[in-house]
């Protein structure tokens, strides 16, 4: 009886496998592996479950439902996020949401609706601090300097910012003396300059041939004149017309400005990106960038070496991550870390107001904001687009990162953090996986086995029950 008991669970556990396997594999097929492997960074934010319809009243219920429902709610770390969504100029690149404003009224009337949801929610979040506030888009640097007035003034009137990491994303080109004294008088600790390349070749095929590199060096002057804590600027590999000998020149030049990091980015491409330029035709997207990356491998260091910077990483990583390049032994790092951005697998909440911008209440809600700008507003109507989350969820979401980020998950922290034995909770996985013989456990760390990204990939989804990983495949097919 136990013999066949035990032979039941052993078909099971097979079957586990290549159920799972197999929805992940039809998929890779269908869809092209590369694109999958950029976007899984994205995996946290995407909804594993079904989506629904949400308007403000409901949102704001569910964030005071955590609130009473959590004793602790005070251990969890919370993050705002605004979402401006213009650009004097679109980037032909670019994959946020943002639209280029058609007169000064559009922004007055986004000003206004934006003020009336802060004020909705503002007795929702009355006892709660804020670790950071990100102030993204979109280039927030398009507002005036009345209008960043008017907002940072809301914002002090309405939330808990007294110790608040602030950072704000901007376009140099929108930057002057008298807006960066309203940034600096606002506490804005991290600004973040959006620059993507100084050829003016990719810049003409970027839309972006206004960017004067005179007008960035002023305006790195004037960061450093007013003493901001971190000066970032964005550079973006993967662009039209880019080689390795433009983009070191373009590096050597923004290394001149002495910026305390440099983030790289490899481009995401758009349909819009890939259909005029690289004839719809994405493995010619990758074919390009691969050569870029290996010609730059070879020649990036002496470079960063001269003017004293690191990598954080190498720049194999650029396809999951992000590399950084930073200041050696640069003190403003020491403590604070890229907080919002490793929003992650942590007893962590975000709450996103505007456009398109994504929120997040832990066990609860997985929720964005549709991405439109209206001329009249109804706060009560269906605005948001939601996905409801359960604890289980949470332990995925923390499995995924762990697995990506160290191809292990430490069961001892797992226990930590939530109180439960992984083996306990996801049995059924755990001897799937085992019998597939893509893992094993080692000092307190269960291991996976694996010969390529691919493999690591169906190991970390595989935690996905089979309607989540359906939901999550969709979403990569629709992004
Ligand atoms: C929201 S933008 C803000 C920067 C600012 N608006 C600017 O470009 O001047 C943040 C960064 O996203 C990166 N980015 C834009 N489009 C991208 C894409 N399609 N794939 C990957 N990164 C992208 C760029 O490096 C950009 O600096
Ligand atoms: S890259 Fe920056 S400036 Fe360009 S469209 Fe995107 S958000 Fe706007």
């Amino acid at each position: 009886m136990v013999g066949r008991n035990l032979n039941q669970l052993n078909k099971r556990m097979n079957s586990l496998w290549q159920k799972r396997n197999l929805i992940v594999d039809n998929f890779i097929k269908e869809k092209n592996l590369k694109l999958v492997i950029t976007d899984i960074r994205n995996i946290f934010y995407f909804p594993f479950n079904k989506q629904q319809n949400y308007n403000i009243q409901d949102i704001a219920s569910r964030w005071q439902e955590f609130f009473d429902e959590h004793n602790d709610y005070n251990d969890f770390v919370y993050h705002l996020y605004l979402h401006i969504p213009f650009c004097k100029h679109r980037c032909t690149c670019c994959n946020y949401y943002s639209i280029e404003p058609r007169n000064i009224k559009q922004i007055f009337v986004f000003l206004k609706y934006l003020n009336k949801q802060i004020k909705f929610f503002k007795p929702v979040f009355k006892n709660i601090s804020f670790k950071t506030l990100f102030l993204g888009g979109g280039s927030p640097s398009v507002l005036s300097a009345d209008e960043l007035n008017f907002l940072f003034k809301i914002l002090n009137s309405s939330f808990n910012l007294k110790d608040t990491v602030k950072i704000f994303e901007a376009n140099p080109s929108d930057l002057n003396k008298e807006k960066l004294k309203i940034l600096k008088k606002f506490n804005i600790h991290k600004l973040s300059l959006g620059v993507q390349s100084l050829d003016s070749d990719v810049l003409n095929k970027l839309n972006r041939n206004y960017q004067k590199y005179k007008q960035i060096c002023r305006v790195a002057e004037l960061i450093k004149e007013y003493n901001f804590n971190k000066f970032n600027i964005d550079l973006l590999l993967g662009l039209k017309e880019q080689n390795a000998n433009t983009f070191i020149k373009t590096l050597k030049l923004i290394l001149q400005l002495y910026p305390n990091s440099i983030t790289l980015y490899s481009l995401t491409p758009t349909q819009l990106y890939l259909n005029q330029y690289f004839n719809s035709n994405i493995d010619l997207f990758y074919k390009k960038y691969i050569e870029l990356i290996k010609d730059l491998e070879n020649n990036i260091e002496p470079v960063l070496k001269e003017f004293g910077y690191v990598m954080d990483s190498s720049l194999d990583k650029l396809l999951t991550a992000e590399v950084t390049l930073k200041k050696l032994n640069d003190q403003s790092f020491s403590g604070i870390g890229e907080l919002y951005n490793d929003f992650s697998n942590k007893k962590e909440a975000l709450l996103g107001l505007g456009p398109s911008a994504r929120s997040y209440i832990y066990g609860k809600l997985n929720y964005k904001q549709k991405p439109e700008i209206r001329l009249k507003y109804d706060l009560l109507s269906d605005d948001y687009m939601g996905n409801k989350l359960e604890l289980r969820d949470e332990m995925v979401k923390y499995i995924v990162k762990d697995v990506f980020d160290n191809q292990q998950i430490d069961l001892y922290k797992f226990k930590k953090i939530f109180n439960k034995d992984l083996e306990g909770v996801f049995k059924h996985e755990i001897t799937a996986l085992d019998k597939a013989n893509k893992i094993f456990i080692r000092d307190d760390k269960l291991k996976f086995k694996y010969n390529n990204i691919e493999d690591l990939f169906k190991a970390t989804i595989f935690f996905l029950d089979e309607n989540q990983i359906i939901n999550v495949m969709n979403n990569f097919r629709d992004n």
